[in-house]
Formats: structure tokens, C-alpha cells, sequence
């Protein structure tokens, strides 16, 4: 089930979401050290009227990956295309994109790590020399056609920068990984958003949904959405920290942020396999849930509060992870 589903339906989420996201790197919050990293890179590239090297974001969902990719070409004020890795099956899906992009554009492909080998090595000269090599024609009349592009600047992102090979990572001069946002980053994040939204929320209030927002901007923001219609049709439209906490209480979040999906998991693994060491696949096979998900999703999580640790044996609840439940540790 999508993780938006349970917060609670919200038929406008994606315009909101859309709306809510910063336009340019200024009106970002946190990663200060990526942003100025960034800006220098940017800036250089302008001042000496060449394209912006490639960039590589990695981190788990909702950090601000497609916000960097929307924001640089803004500030390089440049054309920018979007494609996704799991659309580009075959080379012939690249292609296009390679060969209509005009100079000094930014071509975005989200979740790189899904391009199959093929379309990947397409990407190599590409990248490198700004060149394709085609095959064209079949048998003894097979001939290669260089086709030469437009220099272009290539922003990948992946939740998974260990699922990328070598050869791609390499060609990407800028690689920057995203970390989760603290408290005081997302109670910044969700007031600003909730003036956005002309919503009433005062500094309490935003600071318990940061602290129930499990590090990442994107939850911030759909826990605010939540609330908000829970306030609109519960509380008169004023949100304060008794408000928040009902609402939140109701969509199943609790103190550290965790959802049904999140509790499930460490549910799972303490029933279930006496809290571990246990496998992420025998786990997400008796959640009936995939692998994908609780890799990118679930587990950043709970690794960096210390409510699991990974050991070559495989995933081990803490003691932190049964008090939080509520039981005793064997
Ligand atoms: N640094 C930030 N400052 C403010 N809002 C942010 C920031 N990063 C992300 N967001 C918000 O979180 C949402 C999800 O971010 P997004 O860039 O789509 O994440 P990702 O692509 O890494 O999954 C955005 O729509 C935006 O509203
Ligand atoms: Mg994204």
C-alpha cells in the first residue's frame, strides 16, 4: 500500500505536493553543504559559459532529490527533460532524449539505478564525449554511425547508489548523498508550508510533526496535509499541538514517527523471528510486502534511530525497538 494511503486519502495530494516544493535552491531548508557545493559548481558553469558537469543524488525517498533536480536548472536557467529509469527499457527509449537535447540542457533521470545494462552503456559516451554509437542496418550492411549531441548535463538520483555500477558512478563528476533533515530543518520546512496553505499552526504543533516526520520533508509536509483536514474538520481550522497529536494518533504515527508499516516491520521481526538476526527478504516475505520498499523506505529509518542494526547475519531489533513496542527484551 502507498504510504500516502495511510495518512490518510487526500484527493489533491499530488497539486499539493507540487505546490509546496521549493522553486529555487533558496528556498530550501537544510543541506546547506550540498546546496553551497552546488551553488559554486553552478556558478562556475555560468561564469565560463559551459555545461553544468553531471550530477548524482543519492539518499532515501522524499529528501529532496527531485527538488534539486527541478531547482538547478532554474538557477543555470537552462531547458530541463525528465525520464524515469524503469520507462527506459531499450536504447531506443534514450535515444530521443539524448539526441533532442539542446545545448546546455539538463536531462533528469529519476531512479537511475533501474536502467538496464544496455540503455546504461548508451550513456557512457554519452556522458564522456557527448557521442552515440548506433548500429545501423543488419548483417554484412551493419555499419556504426556516430551521432554527435549537444553537451548536456546529466542529474541521476537513486535510492540505491550501491545498485549503480561502477562505470555510471564514475562519469558523474558532482555526487552528492542527501541525509535526513533534522527537527529544527522540518519544523522550519512545515511552518513555512503551512503559511503556503493558509493554514493556522503554531510552533508547538510544528515541531511535534517534525519530531513525527521520521527526518524526511516529504512525510513533514503529507502529515501536514493530514492535519490540516483533520483541524478544518474538527478544531475550527487552528492547528496546535493537541491537534496535531489527535490527527496524528488517528492515522497510526506515533511518538517517533513510525507508521503502521514501519511498526509492522519491527513487529515482524520480534514475533516472528525472536528478533532476529533475520533476513530482509524472509521479513518482507511474511509482510507480504516487497523488498524495494522496506530497503528504501523503512529500513534508513529505523537504522539511523537505532531501533535495528544490520549484521552479516541479517537484521537485529534492538532493545530500543522492544521497549518501544512495549515488551521486554529476552
Ligand atoms: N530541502 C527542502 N526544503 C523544503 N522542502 C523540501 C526539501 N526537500 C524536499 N522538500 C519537500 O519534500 C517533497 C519531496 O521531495 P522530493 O525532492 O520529491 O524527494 P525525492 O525526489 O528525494 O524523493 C518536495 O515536494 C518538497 O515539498
Ligand atoms: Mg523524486
Amino acid at each position: 500500500m502507498a504510504r500516502e494511503a495511510l495518512i490518510g486519502a487526500n484527493t489533491t495530494g499530488e497539486t499539493e505536493d507540487r505546490a509546496l516544493r521549493p522553486q529555487r535552491m533558496a528556498d530550501m531548508v537544510g543541506q546547506q553543504d550540498v546546496i553551497e557545493r552546488l551553488r559554486i559548481a553552478v556558478d562556475a558553469a555560468m561564469k565560463r559559459g559551459e555545461c553544468l558537469g553531471h550530477v548524482l543524488f543519492d539518499g532515501p525517498p522524499g529528501l529532496g532529490k527531485t527538488t534539486f533536480a527541478t531547482c538547478i536548472p532554474r538557477e543555470l536557467g537552462v531547458h530541463v527533460e525528465f525520464a524515469s529509469g524503469a520507462a527506459l527499457k531499450a536504447p531506443k527509449d534514450i535515444v530521443p532524449y539524448l539526441t533532442n537535447a539542446p545545448e546546455r540542457s539538463v536531462l533528469f533521470i529519476d531512479e537511475i539505478h533501474r536502467l538496464p545494462k544496455a540503455v546504461e552503456e548508451y550513456l557512457y559516451t554519452a556522458m564522456e564525449d557527448f557521442r552515440i554509437d548506433m548500429v545501423l542496418g543488419d548483417g554484412i550492411n551493419a555499419r556504426t554511425h556516430s551521432f554527435r549531441l549537444n553537451p548536456f548535463t546529466l542529474i541521476g538520483a537513486t535510492t540505491r547508489a550501491g545498485m549503480l555500477s561502477g562505470p555510471l558512478r564514475d562519469r558523474f563528476p558532482v555526487r552528492e548523498h542527501l541525509t535526513f533533515y533534522t527537527d529544527a530543518e522540518l519544523a522550519e520546512i512545515v511552518s513555512r508550508n503551512a503559511t503556503k496553505l493558509g493554514a493556522q499552526l503554531n510552533n508547538e504543533a510544528a515541531l511535534l510533526i517534525a519530531e513525527r516526520s521520521r527526518g524526511t520533508p516529504r512525510i513533514a509536509n503529507n502529515r501536514l496535509l493530514w492535519i490540516r483536514d483533520y483541524a478544518d474538520s474538527r478544531a475550527g481550522g487552528k492547528i496546535d499541538a493537541e491537534v496535531a497529536k489527535a490527527a496524528l494518533q488517528m492515522a497510526g504515527i506515533d511518538e517517533l514517527g513510525l507508521d503502521r508499516q514501519d511498526r509492522g516491520y519491527l513487529e515482524t521481526l520480534i514475533r516472528v523471528f525472536g528478533g532476529g538476526p533475520a533476513g530482509i527478504e524472509s521479513i518482507s516475505h511474511t509482510m507480504n510486502g516487497s523488498v524495494d520498499t522496506l530497503a528504501d523506505e523503512v529500513e534508513p529509518f529505523l537504522l539511523r534511530s537505532e531501533l535495528v542494526v544490520r549484521t552479516p547475519r541479517g537484521r537485529v531489533a534492538t532493545a530500543k525497538a522492544f521497549s518501544h513496542l512495549g515488551l521486554s527484551t529476552p
